[in-house]
């Protein structure tokens, strides 16, 4: 069974998701940041899992493409989707929604919300002022579930 993890990460959480994930799923994973690596061929594996980071709402659009161009092929896959995010309950919920297609997530195995982290020593000036106005928050906090990504790594192995 060869699994790739497709994701994406503007400050680093969820490739710290990722590497926790990869590290319950065992040998013979793949990973790919859409970041500074092109869209692979899904062709060969069996397993995809698609990760990306909501910021104003919204998933990286590299994500989205990515869901888009290979639905096809996913489709016929065992596939997993999760999201890193600090919005909690009904919000992160819809975040989600808003993240993956509805033919994708209902074919999905699992679903996945692991939590986030603000991490202001990687936060441009701008988003500290946003973070700041928008979530009363001034210092780094890490909410990042790790009980969620062992579990979710669970239905995968
Ligand atoms: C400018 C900015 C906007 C954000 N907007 C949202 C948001 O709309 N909803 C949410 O749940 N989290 C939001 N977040 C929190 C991120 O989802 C969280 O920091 C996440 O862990 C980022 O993961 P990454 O470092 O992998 O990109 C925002 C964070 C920043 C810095």
């Amino acid at each position: 069974m060869k699994t790739i993890i497709v994701y994406m990460s503007r400050h680093g959480c969820t490739e710290k998701a990722v590497k926790i994930l990869a590290e319950h799923l065992g040998k013979d994973i793949s990973v790919k940041n859409l970041k500074n690596e092109n869209a692979p061929d899904i062709d060969g594996y069996d397993t995809v899992i698609i990760g990306g980071s909501i910021h104003a709402g919204q998933i990286q659009t590299e994500i989205r493409r990515f869901c888009q161009r290979n639905m096809e092929k996913l489709l016929k896959k065992k596939t997993g989707l999760f999201v890193c995010c600090m919005e909690t309950g009904k919000t992160a919920e819809d975040q989600f929604n808003n993240a993956f297609p509805e033919e994708l997530r209902n074919h999905a195995t699992e679903k996945g919300m692991f939590g986030g982290e603000f991490d202001f020593a990687k936060m441009s000036a701008f988003e500290k002022r946003i973070i700041e106005k928008v979530a009363n928050i001034t210092e780094s906090i890490s909410l990042l579930d790790r009980t969620a990504i062992k579990d979710f790594a669970g239905k995968f192995r």
